[in-house]
């Protein structure tokens, strides 16, 4: 076991698991964009190890694009209110848009980056997210058309999410030991 994976309690999907449902929902955006030369976007950094995963999985002709993005602080966002601090290079207008995201929890960020993406007259919009938490959920009018596992009410780490910018190299999804959390966050 390596160090950071150590501060895990419960590994809530494995990496085997994450492959299996990742090669099928490449198959599944294979068949449904075949011939639309989908953009494939994502937000750095939560979403880039699905993204980059997901990519290999569809067999169609598609772009990829990255933005950055800043919270205000280093909680998960609260309002989805985020600043842009790398934009997209490629223009939307008339592309084929699928936004890839790690999870969506409230929704707020995923919604603040819809009318974001939306403003700049793309064919389509719609959301690929890995792990969908709905328990949490505020904003639920979303335009999700692939999701990969849908997760209990519980804080996550790792294939890209994070906790305080650690774990999101382990290859599976866990739950952190209580001792790994800091004090303020328990
Ligand atoms: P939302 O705006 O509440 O939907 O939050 C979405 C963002 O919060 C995600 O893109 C993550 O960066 C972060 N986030 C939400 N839940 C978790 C989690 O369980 N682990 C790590 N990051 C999370
Ligand atoms: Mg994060």
């Amino acid at each position: 076991m390596t160090a950071a994976a150590q501060d895990i309690l419960e590994t809530l999907l494995t990496q085997e698991q994450i492959a299996t449902r990742v090669a099928e929902l490449g198959r599944d955006i294979s068949r449904e964009y075949a011939a639309r030369n989908p953009l494939l976007i994502s937000v750095l950094k939560g979403a880039v190890y699905f993204h980059t995963d997901l990519t290999r999985a569809i067999e169609i002709p598609l772009s990829i694009d990255f933005m950055a993005v800043t919270s205000y602080g280093s909680a998960p966002a609260k309002s989805g209110v985020v600043r842009l601090i790398k934009d997209l290079d490629i223009e939307l207008t008339g592309r084929h848009v699928l936004l890839i995201e790690d999870i969506i929890d409230t929704g707020l960020t995923a919604g603040y980056l819809l009318r974001l993406l939306n403003a700049r007259s793309p064919a389509s919009l719609q959301i690929c997210t890995l792990l969908d938490r709905p328990r949490r959920r505020i904003l639920e009018a979303l335009p999700i058309a692939y999701r990969g596992f849908e997760i209990p009410d519980r804080f996550v780490v790792g294939y890209g999410l994070d906790y305080r910018e650690r774990y999101r190299h382990l290859p599976f999804i866990g739950v952190l030991k209580d001792s790994a959390l800091q004090e303020a966050d328990l």
